[in-house]
């Protein structure tokens, strides 16, 4: 029996691996699971995830690993990812990527790729400090790069678009400095297992998602 694939975004914040996650799920035909929308809606229900959660969020840190893993073992053991997932945000810290290897070959899932985006800091401040979500299907604009056709509406659902808490200049720098220390030894994590494809970042979304695609075959 051949396992299922599964294809992780890395990279840091802002360097467009939802936007480019989002692209990739239904080329593939398979699910996209976002922890970072999935604490987001645990902060939103309040419920015990999302309690611990919370302050983590919102100064820019990290939620502890064990709240991290647990949340991720549970999205992808959902019966919709039994023919593969497209990750982004996880894993995040090496204690992350080590369990999420014992995790996918518990669950007879294949590690695929590793994108990693890269983008330089001026790039992420732009687009995140003008960036704006859809509080319905998790649609992603730009007030630049991508804007909405009305002001304020999600084109595909019509939704409210909303900008996010952590999307400050001052957490952003925070994010930015937590991916250097304890996400970016991941790159090296990978690289040895030959599962990390480099993408730059530093493009338009279309010319990012062609060399993802260039990656994969
Ligand atoms: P998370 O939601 O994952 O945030 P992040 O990693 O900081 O990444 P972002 O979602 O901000 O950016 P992105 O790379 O997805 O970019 P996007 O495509 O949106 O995590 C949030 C928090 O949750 C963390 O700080 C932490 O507290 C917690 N957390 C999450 N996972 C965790 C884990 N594993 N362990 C512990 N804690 C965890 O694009 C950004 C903007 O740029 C958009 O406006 C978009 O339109 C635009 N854009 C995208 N691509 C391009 C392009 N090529 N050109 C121009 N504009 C572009």
């Amino acid at each position: 029996m051949s396992l299922a694939d599964v294809y992780v975004f890395a990279g840091p914040p802002g360097s467009g691996k939802g936007t480019q996650a989002k692209l990739l799920a239904p080329k593939l035909n398979v699910p996209h699971i976002s922890l970072g929308d999935l604490l987001r809606e645990a902060v939103r229900n309040a419920s015990k995830v999302g309690q611990i959660a919370k302050n983590y969020l919102d100064a820019g840190k990290l939620v502890p690993d064990n709240v991290a893993i647990d949340v991720a073992e549970e999205a992808v053991k959902n019966e919709e990812c039994r023919n593969g997932f497209v990750i982004d945000g996880f894993p995040r810290t090496l204690e992350q990527a080590v369990l999420f290897d014992k995790m996918l070959d518990k669950l007879k899932f294949n590690l695929k790729r590793v994108f990693y985006i890269d983008i330089p800091l001026e790039e992420i401040l732009k687009r995140l400090t003008g960036r704006r979500s859809c509080r319905t299907c998790g649609a992603i604009y730009h007030l630049t790069f991508s804007p909405p056709k009305a002001e304020g509406k999600c084109d595909v659902c019509g939704g409210e678009l909303y900008q996010r808490r952590d999307d400050t200049d001052e957490v952003i720098r925070v994010r930015y400095e937590v991916y250097k220390k304890q996400t970016a030894p991941l790159i090296d994590y990978y690289t040895k297992t030959g599962k990390l494809a480099y993408i730059n970042g530093n493009k338009d979304v279309a010319e990012v998602f062609k060399e993802v695609n260039k990656a994969i075959s």
